[in-house]
């Protein structure tokens, strides 16, 4: 997928991912990036937006659930900051798991992290409550999930509801 920008959007291989250590220190320091470096190497989906030869940003994505898209990170090089990769790789992100027939996508922000919230929130996400309505049910509960994504204190889980629950037959 080319972007607005000429940048390209696709799978890393095993063998790139590699390439995303780099992207990964400039973003995160302490159990953050330890946890983004093992992540990177053991998720389904990384992918990579590309500056001509150079890797400006990655996002990580799984499926939890077949209809559960999780946006484990986003990262952007500080060299390729603020100028739409991050906004690019989300849109990529959504366009991938809504072919793969998502209904929710769920994202973990730390609640003090700006730049994070105001990049899903302008993209639709909104704050999820821990005793909402489940996502099975039409909410945006992350009910039987939340271990998987490994929510932690000081974090908020974001949602997004792409398609509405098919009616119960
Ligand atoms: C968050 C991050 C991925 C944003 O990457 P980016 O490519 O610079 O973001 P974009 O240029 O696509 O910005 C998209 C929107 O996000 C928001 N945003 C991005 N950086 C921001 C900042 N420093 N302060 C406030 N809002 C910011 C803005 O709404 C921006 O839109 P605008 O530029 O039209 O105002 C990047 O700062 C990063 O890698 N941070 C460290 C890792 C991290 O926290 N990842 C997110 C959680 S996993």
């Amino acid at each position: 997928m080319a972007g607005a920008s000429g940048s390209e959007i696709r799978d890393l291989t095993q063998a790139e991912r590699e390439l995303a250590v780099p992207v990964l220190i400039d973003s995160f320091t302490g159990i953050y990036r330890w946890h983004a470096k093992r992540t990177l190497r053991s998720i389904s989906r990384v992918r990579g937006a590309w500056s001509g030869e150079e890797l400006a940003g990655v996002s990580m994505l799984e499926f939890l659930e077949p209809p559960v898209g999780y946006v484990y990170y986003i990262a952007v090089r500080l060299a390729h900051r603020r100028r739409g990769v991050a906004r690019r790789l989300l849109d990529d992100a959504l366009e991938l798991f809504g072919q793969h027939g998502a209904r929710v996508v769920f994202a973990a922000a730390e609640e003090d992290n700006t730049a994070s919230l105001r990049l899903f929130t302008e993209r639709g996400f909104r704050l999820t409550e821990p005793k909402e309505q489940g996502w099975r049910e039409g909410g945006l509960g992350a009910w039987g999930l939340r271990s998987r994504m490994m929510v932690v204190s000081g974090e908020v889980l974001l949602g997004l509801r792409l398609h509405p629950e098919p009616p119960v037959e």
